[in-house]
């Protein structure tokens, strides 16, 4: 059994140590928002928040993880009313919506190392893939996100 903290709740994983995080949140623990691209830590679509730092889950065990603060898109807010997710609603960003739950979590990570990042910053931070090609509106939030995050603090 491996013990894995998310979204603030316990949960007790009846699995091989060796078991990747997204197998773990979606088929042990039912949590489908994060999505399986690659399996090969390339795409993005698996990242969540490993003690506020944007992970890709399907590149780390749950032994690697046991005890440490999870946070997966559903456990990003209530209501999905965090400013990252009302900037995507605002600007209008998921197109087929695969990748977006990783978008938003990276995104998170991004603005919480840099508030006030520049064109080039989201490009350098912003590595996930998106294969309906939503970079210039993931850009577009990612700055409307940082003016709402300054207009609450
Ligand atoms: S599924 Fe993890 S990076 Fe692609
Ligand atoms: S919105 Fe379709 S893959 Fe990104």
């Amino acid at each position: 059994m491996t013990e894995l903290k998310i979204n603030g709740k316990v949960y007790q994983v009846n699995a091989e140590e060796d078991t990747p995080l997204l197998w773990a949140i979606r088929d042990s623990i039912g949590l489908t928002g994060t999505k399986y691209g690659c399996g090969i830590q390339q795409c993005g679509a698996c990242t969540v928040l490993i003690k506020g730092r944007a992970v890709r889950s399907c590149g780390v065990t749950i032994s690697e993880v046991a005890g440490a603060e999870i946070t997966t898109i559903e456990g990003l807010s209530p209501e999905s009313r965090h400013p990252v997710q009302k900037a995507w609603i605002a600007e209008q960003v998921p197109q087929c919506g695969y990748c977006q739950s990783g978008q938003i979590m990276a995104a998170v990570s991004l603005l919480e190392r840099k508030p006030n990042p520049t064109d080039k910053d989201i490009d350098r931070g912003m590595l996930n893939l998106c294969r309906c090609g939503t970079y210039t509106r993931v850009r577009k939030a990612i700055h409307r996100a940082a003016e709402m995050m300054k207009e609450v603090s």
